[in-house]
């Protein structure tokens, strides 16, 4: 398959992909399933040491080829893979995992909204995912992975286990469940009342073994890394470097979807554990790289004041890890974020100023959320964070009003409802501090099965 410039459509690059520890810099082979740093317990990165060819194609070249891409929906080169080159490219097309992930819409917002918010602004709904959740990208990358590791080094059974705020176990029991059930087994651990019943609803209904602990993710996380550390286990939590290089699908997205064109642009995205927004950086930075696009855009980091260390991070140059207090954020609810070292070291590397972060209240997150979705949008409540966030970041002039502006709806409204629910129902008053505005409460109304009664309600006149 060629394009009329002779360029090949089909993948031709010749990778050295190995892990890299963030830390001392050494490099691992990707035979080994690896979750932090044998020498120094850093996180790890992937990092394909032949990177520097793929600058053989120009930027042009590349955006044509991804363009092209885009249009002929090719298996193995669609969903996440479409950026082959830029993701995992040692694993042959024939052992990509897709269950329809990425390409999610950018939809444009409401102009009433946009009035509310102070900007134009764009909605790019993740929700709109298999799992219903931006996680599909880093579990298509990390299933993948495991599919084309079990076929090379035919492992007895593997077992792929995760920590979760809801998304990530709903995520990774689906793509664990496509393989075969002789080959993987799947667990979840989750923090016992702290995820919706939709999102516990998910794993299960994937057959996963799904474990209560109490406590909040922090403590899940802790069990899982132990478990990590002393059994052969798969990781599928974002500390696993094969994870986040899915998610960078997520810029490479935003940036084919703006034209190529991000400078100028201002990406709104929620955080709890930080894989996503490390993701994010490391897209847009492969991208400019190789000159496919024309500048970084600025990062927004939202967090809730219930549970900020990367935005007083940002705001103080201090890291302390925090006790969390309820969100309705549930899913970013995170007082000790895995990735935050890979934060740091690409903001101070790379992005600098161009990375910001605002802390908003847990009241402009419910009333952000209702209101998008009065306005035509399906955003969850961490949607709902980010576009408090781009408000609020506006209006305390931490992003110029004269640019563009993408909020990551990073889960679908229905996993939330509940909030929704209790929202209208005036319990989010306790713990949460949420006072319900009677504007955005919105209730069922009972009437008797009668049309003379409900026009009469509904102030109809008869037609003439
Ligand atoms: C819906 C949703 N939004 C945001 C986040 C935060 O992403 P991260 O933990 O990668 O920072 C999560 C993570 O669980 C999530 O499920
Ligand atoms: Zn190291």
């Amino acid at each position: 398959m060629k394009l009329l410039t002779g360029l090949s459509l089909l993948p031709c690059h010749e990778p050295k992909s190995v892990y890299k520890c963030i830390a001392c810099e050494k490099t691992y082979s990707l035979d080994r399933l690896l979750y932090t740093c044998p020498e120094c317990k850093s996180l790890l990165r992937i990092v394909d040491e032949n990177f520097s060819a793929l600058k053989a194609r120009s930027g042009k070249e590349w955006r044509q080829v991804f363009d092209l891409r885009r249009s002929l929906d090719v298996a193995g080169l669609r969903g996440i893979f479409l950026f082959h080159e830029l993701i995992l490219p040692h694993i042959p097309l024939e052992d990509v995992i897709f269950l329809g992930e990425g390409h999610t819409p950018l939809i444009r917002a409401n102009g009433e909204l946009c009035e509310w918010l102070g900007a134009d602004f764009h909605v790019k709904n993740d929700g709109q995912n298999p799992s219903a959740s931006f996680k599909d990208r880093g579990m298509a990358s990390a299933i993948s992975f495991l599919n084309n590791y079990i076929k090379r080094n035919k492992p007895d059974t593997v077992l792929g286990i995760c920590a979760s705020t809801g998304d990530t176990s709903a995520a990774a029991a689906l793509y664990l469940s496509y393989l075969p059930k002789s080959a993987v087994k799947s667990v979840v651990l989750l923090p016992k009342g702290k995820v919706t019943p939709q999102q516990l609803g998910q794993p299960l209904g994937s057959g996963a073994t799904v474990v209560e602990i109490p406590g909040v993710f922090d403590d899940c996380m802790k069990i899982v890394e132990q478990l990590a550390e002393k059994y052969d286990v798969f990781l599928l939590n974002s500390k696993n470097p094969v994870r986040i290089t899915g998610q960078k699908s997520f810029a490479f997205e935003v940036a084919q979807q703006s034209g190529w064109k991000t400078s100028g642009l201002t990406v709104a995205v929620p955080i709890g554990n930080a894989g996503n927004v490390t993701a994010i950086m490391e897209g847009f930075l492969d991208l400019e790289n190789l000159g496919i696009i024309d500048g970084l855009p600025v990062i927004l980091g939202v967090q809730s004041h219930h549970a900020n260390p990367v935005a007083r991070w940002r705001d103080t140059g201090e890291y302390h890890p925090m006790t969390v207090s309820p969100s309705v954020a549930q899913a970013a609810m995170i007082g000790n974020p895995v990735s935050f070292p890979k934060v740091r070291g690409l903001v101070e590397k790379y992005f600098k100023e161009k990375f910001t972060a605002v802390t908003v209240t847990e009241q402009e997150i419910m009333d952000s959320m209702l209101l998008s979705n009065r306005h035509g949008h399906v955003v969850c409540t961490q949607g709902g964070e980010a576009i408090a966030g781009l408000k609020r970041a506006l209006a305390e002039g931490k992003v110029s009003r004269n640019g563009r502006f993408v909020c990551d709806s990073t889960s679908h409204q229905l996993k939330f409802a509940g909030f929704q629910q209790d929202y209208f129902e005036g319990k989010l008053v306790e713990g949460f501090g949420v006072e319900s505005k009677p504007e955005l409460v919105n209730k069922p109304v009972g009437m008797e099965a009668d049309a003379g009664s409900i026009a009469a309600k509904l102030g109809l006149k008869p037609r003439k």
